[in-house]
């Protein structure tokens, strides 16, 4: 996890702002990944140990299926997703607002690579809709966590501070 403070500012404050909410936005998404985890270990361990009783009462089926359906939290990351994806568009609408406003020379390059960014963003979303296995929570972690944060960091050390220094010095504010 990467946390805002720590990371480089760049001359326009609405953009600070919109970084430190997408980095708030996936931290909490890892934090809540980690406790469905721990949650969905806990509650496939107590599965495997009513399934050797099941076993003998031959309702193990029945009970492996209840246990597949119920995700705790599973609600809550969808909410999450939803609201980093919504923050992000957000985020990259009010930049290429401000670049094309400015002429920014390498608007066109920067708006790709959000457009990149997010249909990445959007197939990992679709991920956590097809299902919620242990496989897809480490998944979505690992992405909460390391690359789409470290793919931030990456961008605004270099395309974002550029641009932002560009801006602030011709004439944009930095509300
Ligand atoms: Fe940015
Ligand atoms: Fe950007």
């Amino acid at each position: 996890m990467i946390d805002f403070e720590c990371t480089p500012q760049v001359d326009l404050e609405f953009m600070n702002r919109e970084h430190r909410k997408a980095f708030e936005d996936t931290n909490a998404l890892k934090r809540l990944l980690d406790s469905a985890l721990a949650l969905r270990l806990e509650s496939d361990m107590e599965s495997e140990a009513a399934g050797d009783l099941g076993d003998e009462f031959g309702n193990e089926v029945e009970h492996k299926v209840e246990i597949k359906t119920s995700l705790p939290g599973s609600e809550e990351i969808e909410q999450l997703m939803q609201t980093l994806l919504l923050d992000t568009v957000r985020h990259f609408e009010l930049e290429e607002q401000c670049m094309e406003g400015h002429s920014f020379p390498a608007r066109a390059e920067h708006r790709l690579e959000h457009r990149r960014v997010l249909q990445w963003m959007e197939e990992e979303h679709s991920r956590w809709s097809r299902d919620c296995s242990i496989e897809t929570i480490n998944h979505l972690s690992l992405y909460a966590a390391d690359k789409f944060p470290q793919w931030l960091l990456n961008h605004i050390v270099t395309m974002d501070t550029v641009m932002a220094s560009y801006v602030h010095r011709h004439g944009g504010n930095s509300l």
